[in-house]
């Protein structure tokens, strides 16, 4: 048995700076936890001097070089917290193939390299536990990979980005605007270095393709998810909502096993006040999964800042040390991967929703009988119209009109879209909101 387990860190940003300060706060409950000593030996980042900087723990070596920690032969594990692309990827590889295991946090590599980083970890026997990639201080990977292990998951839903759920918090409850809300967000820390992989949907993208590539055992590549971010969304939207819906607007990841395949996305959807994430505020994170025999399982907390995602990453660390510990790891992996149960996904146009639609238009006799023309023609069936859109929401030179529909084909949907951009009256693109039913 080891008495020690030494860590090499890679990135000490704010999760990595977050570590350091668990691995100190709680050393010694720590240590209890994983049987060993648990010892920060190595810390590498481009930024900081060859001294210790603030935070790191009293003897630990800094350098600047990630190769002196992937190739540093008494070292167990690696830590990778540099998020984006690369050069995470070649030092998360080059880890695993020097006979490291290795904990990231980076859902971007993960959801994009699946296959290989899994069948690299594999072949050479080694772990990688990836705790902190989704749903912040959530322990979800977990709960889906192990706790839930006993399920076919037939649905995996959730709000899997905090930026954008606290976007949207504030946009609905101080009547911000977009721009205004994701500046607070920005200020309070949490957006992502490029806002536009939150925003944009990117960052929960890459979530769920990595949930639903567990629940599958095969790979579900980022690519495959039909993906919309925030960006469109306006106060009106979320006051429509409020009042003539009595729902609430969230970016939602969805995975949805049926039996064409499966079913995967990411944008804003309209959720009743009375679904259970309606009551997710700011940058908390919620996720439900639904198994065929534990029923309905959600997971709620936060999903970004610094200390939650700090806490996945110290869970990994103590789990996989325990293994290293007793010298088992790697002999069983971690995630099972095989490519040939990699689904079929089911293309958007196929799907079926209800649709809030904002048109803005000209004021002025016939409009909405165009509007609702061409809607028929495409085989779309409204329930319900509003233009007493409040006065203040009014835009200028136009008017804003809000249709909801009855259950339709997506495809229909965005080909009656297309057609209504185009008409003469329309002054604005549409905005669509899929609502959850
Ligand atoms: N930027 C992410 C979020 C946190 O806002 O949820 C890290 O995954």
């Amino acid at each position: 048995m080891k008495s020690h387990v030494r860590l090499g860190l890679i990135g000490f940003g704010t999760v990595g700076s977050g570590v350091a300060k668990i691995l100190q706060r709680h050393a010694d409950e720590m240590n209890r936890r994983c049987g060993a000593r648990l010892q920060l030996a190595v810390v590498c980042d481009r930024s900081l001097g060859s001294r210790s900087g603030a935070g790191l723990p009293a003897g630990a070596r800094v350098t600047r070089d990630w190769k002196e920690v992937v190739n540093d032969p008494t070292l167990d594990i690696v830590i990778e917290l540099i998020g984006g692309y690369e050069p995470a990827r070649t030092i998360v590889e080059a880890a695993l193939s020097a006979g490291k295991h290795v904990v990231t946090a980076n859902k971007a590599i993960l959801s994009k390299h699946w296959g290989e980083l899994f069948t690299l970890a594999n072949r050479h026997r080694h772990l990688l536990y990836f705790e902190a990639s989704v749903g912040g201080g959530i322990p979800v990977i977990q709960a889906l990979n192990e706790g839930l292990a006993a399920n076919r998951i037939e649905r995996v839903s959730g709000i899997l980005n905090g930026t954008t759920n606290y976007i949207l918090t504030r946009m609905e409850e101080q009547g911000e605007d977009f721009a205004g809300a994701l500046k607070d967000a920005q200020k309070a820390g949490f957006a992502e270095a490029d806002p536009t992989f939150d925003v944009e949907g990117i960052d929960a993208a890459h979530k769920i393709a990595i949930l639903a590539s567990i629940a599958t055992g095969g790979w579900v590549h980022v690519q495959d998810v039909y993906r919309e971010g925030i960006s469109h969304i306006e106060p009106v939207d979320l006051l429509m909502g409020r009042e003539r819906l009595d729902s609430t607007i969230k970016l939602l990841g969805i995975a949805s096993w049926i039996k064409s395949g499966l079913e995967i996305r990411v944008h804003p959807a309209l959720v009743s006040r009375h679904h259970p994430f309606a009551t997710v505020r700011n940058e908390y994170n919620a996720v439900c999964v639904e198994g065929d025999s534990a029923g309905d399982v959600i997971l709620y907390g936060k999903g970004a800042g610094q200390l939650p995602a700090a806490s996945a990453v110290v869970s990994d660390i103590i789990f996989l040390a325990r293994q290293v510990v007793i010298g088992t790891a790697g002999e069983i992996p971690y995630v099972t991967y095989d490519h040939s149960r990699s689904p079929r996904i089911v293309p958007m146009e196929e799907s079926w929703y209800r649709y809030y639609l904002r048109l803005t238009t000209t004021d002025r006799p016939g409009v909405l009988a165009r509007i609702t023309g061409v809607l028929a023609r495409c085989g779309v069936s409204i329930a319900s119209v509003y233009q007493d859109v409040k006065e203040q929401h009014r835009m200028s030179g136009g008017v804003s009109i809000v249709l909801i529909t009855h259950r339709a084909r997506e495809e229909s949907v965005q080909k009656a879209r297309h057609l209504i951009d185009g008409l003469t009256v329309s002054r604005k693109k549409m905005a669509l909101i899929r609502i959850l039913d």
